[in-house]
């Protein structure tokens, strides 16, 4: 068509085609509150629907921090809370205005009827650019770790020498597992692979490979296959081992049971003498994850199935992430530190990462709060022993 002359029907019908198969109906229209954000799914994309003075907005539902869904946040003054770590995004246009500047991706969203649609194709309405500084490079790191080129397949990795058929299964002390993969990433790496009853699993300790693989859920990544099955002998199935849809209606109740708003947050020390212990010991030390499609990860080619262990205590224990990172100090968390020591918080990540991040989150340090803070109100509290003793595995 010359520039000026009028579409044709039949361009102007192929067009509307086009429009309509971008166009997904996400929520109804009365779903979505002004108090509240509403989660939405159109292919494959999570998303947030938010009432903003100016009209409805349709982001992209993982928090840039580190991924946690926004659906599951609050709406305080205008703006879009994270349940996690509190980022702030302004109703309107998506963005933070705290460093580090972020600016939430963004859908066309229209109403019909009573249906709201989001338009997914479509370049996304984009966050103004924001200067990248060297700290906001390192944040954005997961969301490219996953995008790289393959150069390596599994048969490149190095790992264990395992039995025929058992693979390492027979070395496996169950009760020092962790520490086992842990010792293995000290001599093979961060990325080594070793087999498990014919089965092979990679062991992964970098933590921004191990965030993009918490974040690259529920739609490339899951718990294991077996978790599942086995919760649900036990007659303990619930949202931890749930996947898919069961997962999705679970979550919603867990994260509502566990608001913010129930929660009051005070005694910052305990806090952090709960981050520093949960940085030196924490209760899920690895995870266990499955690829549900092939990745590529680092550099690696990931075939659909293959196991993947994330070993996220390792990263919290090194010198590179926090000063003097043998040493339990719960001063580090309240920004008594030397401005100079290593200090990055997170490389420590007890409670997990992207949208299965635990719901627990916030209650675990009440209760942890409460169980100290009625300990040293009731008992003397003394070392048995002599301090180099005490060790810590
Ligand atoms: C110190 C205490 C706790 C720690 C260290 C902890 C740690 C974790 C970790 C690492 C995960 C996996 C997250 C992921 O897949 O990325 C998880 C999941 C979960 N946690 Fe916790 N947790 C704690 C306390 C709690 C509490 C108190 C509750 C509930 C009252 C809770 C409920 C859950 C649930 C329901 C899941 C599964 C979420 C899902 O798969 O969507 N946790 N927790
Ligand atoms: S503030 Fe959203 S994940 Fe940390």
């Amino acid at each position: 068509m010359q520039a000026g002359e009028a579409p044709s029907a039949q361009a102007k019908d192929a067009r509307k085609d086009e429009d309509a198969k971008d166009w997904h109906v996400v929520a109804a229209l009365a779903d979505v509150a002004a108090d509240r954000p509403c989660p939405a799914v159109a292919g494959g994309v999570e998303l947030v629907l938010v009432r903003s003075g100016s009209g409805l907005r349709a982001y992209q539902a993982q928090c840039p921090h580190q991924g946690t869904l926004l659906s599951e946040g609050e709406i305080v003054e205008r703006k879009l809370v994270c349940r996690a770590h509190g980022w702030r995004f302004d109703l309107a246009t998506g963005e933070r205005s705290t460093a580090p500047r972020q600016c939430l991706r963004s859908f066309p969203v229209k109403t019909q009827n009573d249906a709201v649609l989001v338009q997914l194709e479509a370049k996304p309405l984009e966050a103004k650019p924001f200067e990248a500084k060297p700290f906001e490079a390192k944040r954005s790191a997961p969301e490219q770790a996953l995008l790289a080129p393959a150069r390596r397949t599994l048969a490149d990795l190095p790992g264990p020498r395992g039995w025929p058929i058992f693979g390492s299964a027979l070395q496996i002390d169950i009760v020092r597992v962790h520490q086992m993969l842990e010792d293995w990433a000290r001599q093979y790496g961060p990325l080594y692979k070793m087999s498990i009853m014919n089965r092979v699993a990679v062991v992964i300790s970098d933590p921004v490979l191990s965030e993009a693989l918490l974040r690259a859920r529920p739609g490339s990544v899951r718990r294991t296959g077996n978790l599942e099955r086995i919760f649900a002998e036990m007659g303990t199935a619930g949202v931890f081992s749930a996947e898919g849809s069961a997962w999705r209606a679970q979550r919603r109740l867990a994260m509502q049971a566990l608001s913010n708003h129930q929660l009051r947050v005070f005694f910052p020390y305990l806090d952090a003498v709960a981050s520093e212990t949960m940085r030196l010991k924490p209760v899920a030390p690895f995870q266990g994850l499955e690829a549900i499609e092939d990745l590529v990860v680092g550099d690696v080619l990931v075939p659909k199935g293959t196991w993947l262990y994330l070993l996220t205590r390792l990263p919290a224990l090194s010198s590179d992430n926090f000063a003097e990172a043998q040493a339990f100090e719960p001063e580090r968390w309240l920004d008594e530190r030397p401005a100079a020591a290593a200090h990055t918080p997170s490389a420590s990540i007890p409670f997990g990462s992207g949208p299965r991040v635990c719901p627990g989150r916030t209650l675990a340090p009440l209760e942890m709060r409460v169980v100290l803070a009625t300990l040293v109100r009731n008992f003397d509290v003394e070392r048995v022993g002599a301090g180099e003793d005490v060790g810590q595995g």
